[in-house]
């Protein structure tokens, strides 16, 4: 009986040595920019194909325009990805509703996504333009108060630092990620001052140590863009704790 129960003892103690430092459980792969590997990024159709993909995060990034619209866009000019030239930021909304996307596809208002979501998933908001923060926070408010979506929800990011600041002085409780394209230990002290949940950085050159000692001040770590196999991996060996993906259904 003593020798089944030390054998049985020892079968756990393997078996915890060989589970992964993040199993699929708690790795987090969030749709970067919807799934924008398989459908024009951040609209609603990248979004949704992200959602039938099965994740439980996307992440899109947004400008405040000219009109004070808030438009779900990556690129400070429109000339790359639509029909149209010129800064989106100087934009009135009839003017960005005109454009048109690869694919066929309009540039969505943050607001007609979350509509689309409907609080299926959670989401990122990446605050890519200046003077984003308190529109957004009003959208998040209003989603919070008057929909189904729950706070906890929403996560805020940004590499505009100063955008996290007006965020979080406006709301003590929104989750907050710091992005970062620089070592990611020199913001630990901001992400302590913001009191966020995460710090997230370029995926190249991430180190293990680093990830520890992100983790050691109470952060996680999701790293961007990680859309090969072998460098997915390579991210779960190092102990991140999510990835931002073009094609998520490669880390699901
Ligand atoms: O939030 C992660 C990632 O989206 C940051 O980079 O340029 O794709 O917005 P970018
Ligand atoms: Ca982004």
């Amino acid at each position: 009986m003593k020798k089944m129960i030390l054998g049985g003892l020892g079968l756990l103690l393997i078996l915890t040595a060989c589970k992964p430092m993040n199993s699929s459980d708690d790795f987090l792969v969030i749709g970067h920019r919807g799934a924008m590997g398989y459908v024009t990024e951040n609209t609603v159709a990248s979004v949704e194909k992200a959602i039938d993909l099965g994740v439980p995060m996307v992440e899109i990034d947004v400008f405040r325009i000219r009109s004070g619209e808030l438009m779900v866009f990556h690129d400070d000019r429109v000339d790359e990805l639509t029909n149209g030239a010129g800064a989106i930021e100087d934009m009135f909304v009839t003017e960005v509703k005109g454009l048109t996307l690869k694919g066929g596809h309009q540039i969505p208002m943050l607001q007609e996504v979350l509509d689309a979501v409907d609080a299926r998933i959670s989401i990122n908001i990446e605050l890519k333009g200046a003077g984003t923060a308190a529109a957004v926070n009003q959208v998040v408010n209003y989603y919070v108060q008057h929909r189904d979506w729950k706070l906890d929800q929403f996560v805020i990011s940004s590499f505009r630092w100063d955008e996290l600041e007006a965020i979080r002085e406006l709301n003590p409780e929104v989750a907050i990620a710091v992005l970062t394209e620089e070592n990611p230990i020199d913001a630990i002290e901001t992400a302590e001052r913001l009191k966020a949940i995460a710090i997230n950085p370029w995926y190249k050159n991430l180190t293990a140590e680093q990830v520890t000692a992100i983790h050691d001040k109470g952060f996680k770590v999701f790293t961007y863009t990680v859309n090969e196999l072998e460098e997915i991996d390579q991210m779960k060996s190092i102990g991140v704790d999510g990835i931002f993906c073009n094609y998520p259904d490669r880390a699901l």
